[in-house]
């Protein structure tokens, strides 16, 4: 795990002591060292999910209600004490877990649904409300939450929220910032903000949820949410095609948006390198024979299956006429889709089986989406770091891209067996100068969190950034909220 060699720990921050121990456990349940809680015990809070960044709380609250949210921020930042909020802990920045001893507030206890409309299809639920089980419900009722992604079972509808999540479907049901519709949360001194509005239209106002959506716990802990939510499509399809160069996975792109129109709901991009580790780490077969340099899954969501069949098979025609594709397949039952979606889903975790892995998720003009893979591979390959069939022990196993094609939106990775300074000196400023130069975003959906929040000047300007560290030092002025990451106020 890294060990955070530039940070150091607030020296404005109290350590907790016996008493406030004592007053946190008046709240809620909560999991202590003082309590006789063991570093194992404090362990899945502490670490991320890549196994890459590593805290040492000693102490997790579990608050059960927005009142007691409340009282435990109060508290805190009366005296001073430093926090992280915490969903699934599944974010790939380094954003959930601390950074030194910072309290853990855990938000999964705060899990329930509070109200559905099924006439206009609006969700107001709990912040912790698994991603997976608010779906599911939603389904029951005819409808489906409108943010998909791999790491569905595990996080939390709030850190969604406080992370403005893409995901997979984005490029049909929009962003956080259009659906959700308003935001219950807690200020750092206890104050709770009530902006759970279930309006879709309200010009009364500075839009304070949208300063939440996407804060990543820097101003404040959301406690619930209201979401507009889309009907439960009547028919879907998946279809998985080989492509033989970039140029033609952007024309299948453009015939795709032509063909399919209103039914698209997925467009996503994996390169063959992708495609070869997951194979290698989960020993499928992969759904397409030969072997293309690129694939594409595509998903239609729509209401009349004749319709959409008619639609996908036009495009599938024109497609395999025109040679844009090489190769394809269409699944032919819901356990076939789920099998070539696994094949997407499925890269993050692959890609974490060899040691480590530096991850890069940013956005760029379509035109130019892979040429970074090829650039930051001949790199790795020029600084002997490769492996190769010659040297197939080097460090890094390989760079792969893949990621959101429809949403400009490439994932980066670089697959290594050990993290290694020689590879970092290789990726950086590298990436960032180079998304630099094309008016790039160095985190187009996973967020700052401590990973990237060194390098937020490269997609944002002086003035852009100092609005920024205003409103935080003006939601937080002692920093309590999860500090060393993001915009630094004092950075
Ligand atoms: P956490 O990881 O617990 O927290 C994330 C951030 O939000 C932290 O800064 C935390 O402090 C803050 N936070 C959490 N809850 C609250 C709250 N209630 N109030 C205030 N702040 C809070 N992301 C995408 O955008 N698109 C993807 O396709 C995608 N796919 C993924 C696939 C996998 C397999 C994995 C592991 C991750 C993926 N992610 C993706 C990363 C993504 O950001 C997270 O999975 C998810 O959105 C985070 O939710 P969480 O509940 O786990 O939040
Ligand atoms: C994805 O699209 O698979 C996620 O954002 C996770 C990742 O980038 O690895
Ligand atoms: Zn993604």
């Amino acid at each position: 795990a890294d060990s955070y060699p530039n940070l150091q720990r607030g020296s404005h921050f109290s350590k907790i002591t016996a008493e406030d121990v004592a007053y946190f456990e008046s709240i809620c349940p909560i999991i202590s060292a003082d309590r006789g809680a063991t570093e194992d015990d404090l362990k899945p809070f502490n670490q991320d999910w890549m196994n890459k960044y590593r805290g040492q709380t000693r102490l997790v609250v579990k608050p059960k209600s927005t009142e007691d949210v409340s009282k435990i921020l109060k508290h805190c930042n009366e005296r001073k004490l430093a926090v992280v909020p915490q969903g699934g802990n599944t974010g790939l920045v380094g954003g959930s877990v601390p950074v030194f001893d910072e309290i853990v507030i855990n938000m999964a206890s705060m899990n329930n649904i509070r109200s559905f409309d099924e006439v206009s299809g609006i969700l107001t639920c709990d912040a912790g409300v698994i991603l997976e089980t608010a779906d599911s419900y939603l389904r029951e009722h005819g409808y489906i939450f409108p943010l998909d992604l791999g790491a569905k079972g595990s996080c939390h509808v709030g850190g969604n929220v406080a992370c403005n999540a893409g995901g997979l479907r984005l490029l049909r049901y929009g962003s956080l910032h259009g659906t959700v519709l308003g935001v219950e949360a807690v200020l750092p001194d206890g104050t709770i903000l009530n902006d759970l509005s279930q309006l879709r239209k309200n010009n009364t106002g500075y839009d304070l949820k949208q300063l939440f959506i996407g804060s990543e716990g820097t101003i404040g802990i959301i406690t619930a949410i209201s979401i507009v939510c889309p009907q439960k499509p009547k028919s879907q399809n998946v279809a998985f095609f080989g492509v033989e160069s970039f140029d033609k996975v952007q024309q299948t792109f453009v015939k795709t948006k032509q063909a399919l129109s209103e039914i698209l709901s997925a467009f996503e991009m994996m390169d063959s390198n992708s495609q070869n580790i997951v194979g290698q780490v989960t020993g499928r077969k992969h759904p397409l024979e030969s072997k293309p340099p690129f694939y594409i899954l595509i998903e239609t969501s729509g209401s009349n299956p004749e319709h959409d069949s008619e639609k996908l098979n036009a495009l599938l025609e024109d497609l395999m006429e025109n040679e844009f594709i090489s190769d394809g397949t269409l699944a032919e039952s819901e356990t076939q889709q789920k099998e070539l979606w696994a094949w997407r889903e499925g890269i993050a975790e692959a890609l974490g089986h060899f040691g480590g892995v530096y991850k890069y998720d940013v956005s760029i003009p379509l035109k130019e989406l892979y040429v970074l893979v090829d650039d930051v591979r001949a790199k790795m390959k020029d600084a002997g770091l490769l492996s190769t069939p010659e040297n197939p022990e080097n460090v890094v196993v390989d760079c792969v891209g893949y990621g959101h094609m429809g949403d400009s939106n490439l994932h980066l990775n670089v697959a290594v067996r050990q993290f290694d300074k020689r590879v970092e000196k290789v990726l950086e400023p590298f990436i960032y100068e180079w998304i630099q130069k094309r008016r790039g975003s160095i985190s187009a959906e996973h967020g700052l969190g401590v990973a990237k929040s060194d390098f937020v000047q490269y997609s944002r300007g002086p003035t852009e950034l100092a609005v920024m560290k205003g409103l935080k030092t003006m939601f937080d002025p002692n920093g309590i909220m999860n500090p060393y990451k993001y915009v630094k106020a004092n950075a």
